[in-house]
């Protein structure tokens, strides 16, 4: 079952409580958060205030992406103020086995473990994660480079996508795909081993992001 996580990076931040109460009506099944520094990337985006007031609107699992240098200092408080998934970028982490245990160490909130991804960027092989794929629960490919929504889907990360999926094998990690992601994609992306699709503009800037989610949903099954 593939599960469709709108990015709200795209939503509009002056009604951001109506614009989660809108995906999640639409069927959204995490709401995935894009935490940006100015460092790791050139864009600064959100940090603990919108997560704490996205927490108080939904009881979705919120999906952390944290595109950070040294996200380690921060995880603890992301986990206390809600995120139900963190994810850092392995080129953002020297000691990435440390980083992906510590995750899974912290206080379990609402009962549930807190999940541990690691991010790829396109230029990044997967090999990366070899060594650390009993600490996963998730490895979100990056479909652009990251930094900013609206930029378009790059194709070569398809075989990347096999090739993460199989490394994994029977684990029950998922495999995330961020970054330009739109309808057409959702076929392709599933049939090479996609379980969760992150859109931001397709979702949010949609006259219906119900219709656009019910449309991704149906082109991934079918
Ligand atoms: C890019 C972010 C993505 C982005 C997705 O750095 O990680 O989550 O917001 O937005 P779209 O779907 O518009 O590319
Ligand atoms: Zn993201």
């Amino acid at each position: 079952m593939i599960k469709i996580a709108p990015s709200i990076l795209s939503a509009d931040f002056g009604v951001l409580a109506e614009e989660i109460a809108r995906v999640e009506a639409a069927g959204a099944d995490q709401i995935h958060i894009d935490v940006m520094d100015g460092r790791f990337v050139p864009n600064i985006t959100m940090g603990f205030p919108i997560l704490d007031a996205i927490r108080k609107r939904t009881r979705l699992p919120l999906d952390l992406h944290l595109m950070i240098v040294e996200p380690e200092k921060y995880l603890a408080e992301f986990a206390a103020r809600g995120a139900d998934m963190l994810t850092v970028h392995v080129e953002a982490c020297p000691h990435l086995h440390r980083t992906l245990t510590s995750i899974r160490e912290l206080s379990p909130r609402r009962g549930a473990p807190v999940k541990a991804g690691a991010a790829l960027n396109p230029s990044t092989p997967p090999d990366m994660i070899e060594y650390v794929k009993d600490e996963l629960d998730l490895v979100l490919v990056m479909s652009v480079n990251p930094g900013f929504g609206g930029q378009a889907f790059i194709p070569a990360v398809y075989p990347k996508i096999r090739q993460v999926r199989a490394m994994l094998g029977a684990r029950a990690a998922d495999v995330s795909i961020d970054g330009g992601v739109k309808v057409e994609h959702a076929r392709p992306l599933v049939e090479h081993g996609a379980s969760i699709l992150v859109a931001g503009s397709a979702v949010f800037e949609a006259a219906d992001p119900a219709a656009i989610i019910k449309q991704m949903r149906a082109a991934a099954g079918a």
